[in-house]
């Protein structure tokens, strides 16, 4: 009823491989800006000028750069420094088989592929998993895929899902209420959960729910003309109600109708949950003073969940949603920041300003103390942020709960260990932000296939990772009641009350323990053939040297980090690890068999990580800025790689702008689910630099992309 009728797909031929990449990118010095590039269009207003908090933050602009501020002034070791300390080769899976590494070298390049009936007289003929043309790289405004495949443009910003059903207005003149009953802006992760995972065999493949994030929104699109500023501050409190509504999460049922076209259900279960949604606070720091508010002054409750960024999902079906680049949502003009905020980066203003107007609603984002005590204001509201959240997508009057056992960070995701019944549940989150961790959960309770839920994540213990040089890692207790940490705590000067206090600073508590700093970790995914576990650690700019011999030095491209777990349920606190791929132009790279990356599948910035049911990993690219504009690497991609063989290949091209993530698939693996985010970045109603997917003369507008083959058949 609702599908889409949006621009076709555009098809692409096969690469040549004789292409060869322009010799200026090799040496020319790569220059990133923000993910959000309003930090150079859009208008740069101070709203609270040089303030007290100068010390670490005294640029803040509003609507500026939404990636999360670098804040980790600690002296642990960082990654690159273990990569110095290391062969070459031992980084690379290509040469694997080396000491301590070789438990990544078993998989011989090539062992994959399938040998063929051998004709008489002729030699073996293997067959790719990856039985594709890999598509050349693009700068159009639209979605390449390879032939044979289609891509279709679902459900984009705007799309009535609840409610009155509001249709979109191309001016984007819908109220903040219908915002409310419309999908969010800005998609990120997303799953799709079979209509029948709760009751029948978890298999449907054509009725299901897809429950999506969206991430922030772009002011200067969101309304018909931008918003509405007076001396600097915001001054329409219908615009950020609409701004609030349009972040959170969408749950939507979907269905594939009869000519298998999948459409929007106007279903009971269709729900937005937005920046402003009731929430619980579970877990260790649930109670905890420092979560104390006005709102919610014994700290157990709280209001919406905010830069969703990627995604996991629980064995007991339901969905998680991970609060990234939250800090910048909040201002203080304190001038003695409690260590909750400031190793969290908080500002002297916001991103977006939405503080600077009256009323409660607003006010919370406000977290300058104001009142003799915490429960008459909003000093510890930036402490409800971090977290994961869970929602049970099939039942839309639960309250969403933030499970703090799992720590507070910059969330870029939840990744599940493969469960078994009878052992506890193991799960993985990546800190987003320049030089930050890399974290693992265990839980008390073992899983009880049928009767577990989220209480696993409510009691369990918190490690984060430290990466030794010889290729062997530890998993380190975040833990007041472990007698290592309770020691590195001492040796540091440093105490906290109790393991609520623990988790809201997380961030300090990795600090403490010598955890090894990371290249901005992003989505984590897990090798169903054999449980090793893949992080991408999409780049650092913050770590750019001068040293222009060593061209990883800046590792402006990013790299894929893999890990094996020395236990086989993952619980155990040893691990081994080497670098899966390092990502970059063909002069600057090494693929997973040891060879610089080619035409085929160069790309920057990995980001979205996702393994499908047969072993292969997707990869998706969140490129910014000149990277993006005038590197070799065209839009932002998806790639397939093959670990068995090491096989890359790009499979798909997003329009101008735009960051390719969020992934999911239907249990029959005929459809695929992803989401463009921000195409034409940077655009205002006057100046839209794509018009994806609604074509010339509309606005740009985030959407997920259905992802089928021609003759229907599973995609790979
Ligand atoms: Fe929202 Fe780390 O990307
Ligand atoms: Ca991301
Ligand atoms: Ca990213």
């Amino acid at each position: 009823m609702l599908a889409s009728k949006l621009a076709p797909t555009e098809r692409v031929p096969a690469i040549r491989l004789s292409t060869r990449i322009s010799p200026r990118f090799r040496d020319e010095p790569v220059i990133f800006s923000s993910h959000c590039p309003y930090s150079v269009r859009a208008p740069s207003i101070r709203l609270y000028g040089d303030s007290a908090l100068n010390q670490h933050n005294d640029n803040a602009v509003l609507f500026g750069n939404g990636d999360e501020v670098p804040s980790n002034n600690s002296n642990n070791p960082h990654i690159r420094d273990l990569i110095g300390g290391l062969n070459r080769r031992q980084l690379l899976a290509g040469g694997a088989a080396l000491g301590t590494l070789a438990f990544l070298g078993a998989a011989i390049p090539g062992d994959a592929l399938a040998a063929e009936p051998q004709a008489k007289g002729q030699p073996f003929k293997l067959r790719s998993r990856l039985p594709f043309d890999a598509i050349p790289i693009s700068r159009t405004d639209g979605i390449s895929v390879p032939t044979g495949y289609k891509a279709t443009p679902f459900i984009p910003w705007g799309t009535p899902i609840t409610g009155r059903y509001p249709a979109f207005l191309d001016d984007a003149s819908n109220s903040a209420q219908d915002q409310a009953e419309q999908v969010g802006m800005h998609h990120d992760g997303m799953h799709y959960f079979p209509i029948d995972a709760r009751r029948g065999s978890a298999k449907s493949s054509d009725h299901g729910l897809l429950v999506l994030n969206h991430e922030y929104i772009d002011a200067p699109l969101i309304h018909p003309n931008g918003p509405t500023l007076v001396n600097g501050k915001r001054a329409s409190a219908e615009e950020v109600r609409k701004e609030i509504n349009g972040h959170g999460v969408s749950v939507v049922e979907i269905r594939r109708n009869v000519r298998g076209e999948w459409e929007v259900v106007p279903s009971p279960r269709n729900r937005r949950i937005t920046a402003a949604t009731p929430m619980e606070i579970r877990g260790p720091a649930r109670g905890n003073p420092l979560l104390q508010t006005r709102y919610s002054p014994d700290g157990t409750a709280t209001r919406g969940t905010q830069n969703n960024c990627s995604n996991g999902f629980t064995p007991w079906g339901t969905y998680l949603t991970c609060e990234e680049n939250w800090a910048g949502y909040f201002a203080t003009r304190d001038s003695d920041v409690s260590r909750e905020l400031k190793r969290y980066g908080l500002r002297s203003s916001s991103r977006f300003g939405w503080e600077t107007l009256p009323g409660d609603e607003f006010e919370r984002f406000d977290a300058t103390r104001k009142t003799t005590d915490a429960q008459g204001d909003y000093r510890n509201e930036p402490n409800h942020f971090g977290w994961i959240v869970e929602i049970d997508p099939f039942d839309p009057s639960s309250t969403p709960v933030k499970r703090t056992a799992l720590g507070r960070f910059a969330h870029e995701g939840l990744i599940f260990a493969p469960v078994q019944g009878g052992r506890p549940v193991v799960c993985y989150s990546g800190d987003d932000s320049q030089n930050e961790y890399i974290y693992k959960y265990v839980s008390r309770d073992k899983y009880r296939p049928g009767n577990s839920d989220g209480r696993l994540l409510d009691e369990g213990t918190l490690y984060v990772a430290r990466f030794n040089a010889d290729g062997s890692g530890d998993w380190l207790p975040l833990d007041i009641n472990d007698r290592r940490f309770r020691s590195a705590c001492e040796t540091a000067g440093v105490t906290f009350a109790n393991q609520g206090e623990v988790l809201i600073n997380t961030r300090l508590a990795a600090d403490i323990v010598g955890a090894t700093r990371m290249d901005r970790p992003e989505w984590g995914a897990v090798n169903p053939d054999n449980g090793e576990v893949y992080f991408t650690l999409t780049n650092n700019t913050a770590r750019t040297t001068t040293d222009a011999a060593n061209p990883r030095i800046a590792n402006a491209y990013g790299h894929i980090i893999r890990w094996r777990e020395n236990s086989r349920d993952h619980t155990g606190l040893r691990f081994d690890w080497n670098i899966f791929l390092l990502a970059g132009p063909n002069g600057d790279s090494r693929d997973p068999k040891g060879q610089p990356l080619s035409e085929q599948n160069i790309l920057a910035s990995p980001d979205g990580l996702w393994f499908d049911d047969e072993g292969r990993l997707w990869i998706q690219t969140d490129m910014s800025g000149s990277q993006l504009s005038s590197g070799p690497f065209g839009n932002n991609q998806m790639l397939v790689a093959d670990p068995r063989s090491g096989e890359v290949k790009r499979f798909l091209v997003g329009p101008l702008g735009a960051e390719v993530t969020g992934i999911t698939a239907t249990p029959d693996f005929k459809t695929l689910f992803i989401n463009i985010q921000h195409p034409g970045e940077g655009s205002t109603a006057t100046n839209l630099l794509s018009t994806w997917p609604d074509g010339p003369g509309k606005r740009p507008r985030s959407a997920t992309v259905i992802i089928t083959r021609d003759d229907g058949r599973r995609l790979l």
